[in-house]
């Protein structure tokens, strides 16, 4: 499938992310696009403690063949809670599945905030959209560290939240539950924020269509996310009574690459930061048609067709085709 508007230069963007089933199919889909300039990877503890990410990460992008790409860890816990992690769906290494390739790229010397500042301060305004698919945690010391890269963030486009539904409490999503002061700095600074949530992201199921689609492909990158797909669809059947699992954190890449695939609504956000029942919940006020001046929107629709068709595409324009009986693990040599 041809992707829209082929002709329009790459977006760029910065990946913050704690891969974590679902950011390693981000990273692999913005690795993969022709319209996504990926400038860093960022690492932050959520799914499993800040060194398994960090890992994880390097493991996906040696599996994707990345290089030239900053990969740099950040922070090792949240701003004021004590740290949360999501074994029950990630497992213990927080990428269970497949064997991890030794990986043949390193994490840069700097800590993930100077990264983020330093890529920030050096584009032009405008240039820069922020991509967190896991907690605030690093985004938000960013902005604290460094107030004016605000201005120049195009807009930030996250996975987190929900207006109608929680996963980590009856309200709350993970990402925003495990650092609640973070998202709370994040969605109030003045740049646009577009909230990628649970309302959205429980639409991209990763469906026994998807998954055959997947597995046609036959690269080493396709075989890797058909197995955290394997996995991930046990643990979300336990965990949450999904038939498919939803596949979160490529939503909000997608919706960079081809804002039409994600419907979004313009309309306050906020975070509970007080409730005892609600902390984290995204607070999100459709009352009356958004003021001229609101700088938050929330997705609501996804087409799953072509959402699924992007990441598809992606993975065919990374990795060899491998020989059918090639042991789907040979990436652990
Ligand atoms: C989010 O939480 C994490 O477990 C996933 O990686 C995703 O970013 C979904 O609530
Ligand atoms: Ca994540």
């Amino acid at each position: 499938m041809a992707e829209a508007n082929p002709s329009s230069t790459p977006r760029k963007i910065i990946l913050d992310c704690d891969p974590g089933h679902g950011d390693a199919v981000a990273l692999l889909l913005a690795h993969g696009s022709e319209r996504i300039e990926l400038l860093a990877v960022t690492t932050v503890a959520g799914n499993q403690s800040l060194e398994r990410v960090s890992a994880n990460a390097l493991a996906v992008g040696t599996v994707a063949g990345i290089t030239g790409v900053p990969f740099a860890a950040g922070c090792a816990r949240p701003l004021v809670r004590t740290m949360e992690t999501a074994d029950d769906i990630h497992g213990q290494s927080g990428m269970d599945g497949p064997a991890q390739p030794e990986p043949t790229i390193t994490l840069d010397g700097r800590h993930a905030v100077d990264l983020l500042i330093e890529t920030i301060m050096d584009h032009e305004p405008g240039e820069i959209t922020l991509v967190p698919t896991g907690a605030m945690t690093n985004i938000a010391l960013a902005v604290r560290k460094e107030p004016r890269i605000v201005p120049r963030v195009r807009e930030v486009v996250l996975m987190g939240g929900g207006y109608h539904t929680g996963n980590w409490s009856a309200v709350a999503e993970f990402n925003i539950r495990i650092d609640p002061e973070a998202a709370h700095i994040v969605f109030n600074e003045s740049w646009p924020v577009v909230m990628v949530g649970l309302d959205l992201t429980h639409q991209a199921l990763a469906t026994d269509e998807v998954v055959a689609r997947i597995g046609a492909i036959g690269t080493l990158p396709a075989r890797f996310v058909g197995e955290l797909m394997e996995f991930l669809r046990t643990a979300y059947r336990q965990a949450q009574g999904f038939d498919a699992p939803p596949v979160h954190d490529p939503c909000a890449v997608a919706y960079v690459i081809d804002p039409s695939v994600v419907r979004t609504v313009k309309a306050p956000v906020d975070i509970e930061l007080q409730g005892g029942l609600t902390l984290g919940m995204t607070v999100t006020d459709f009352r009356t048609p958004a003021a001229a001046d609101c700088h938050t929107s929330v997705a609501v629709e996804l087409d799953h067709r072509r959402f699924w068709d992007l990441v598809i595409q992606a993975l065919e324009n990374i990795g060899e085709v491998e020989p059918a009986e090639t042991p789907s693990r040979a990436c652990a040599r």
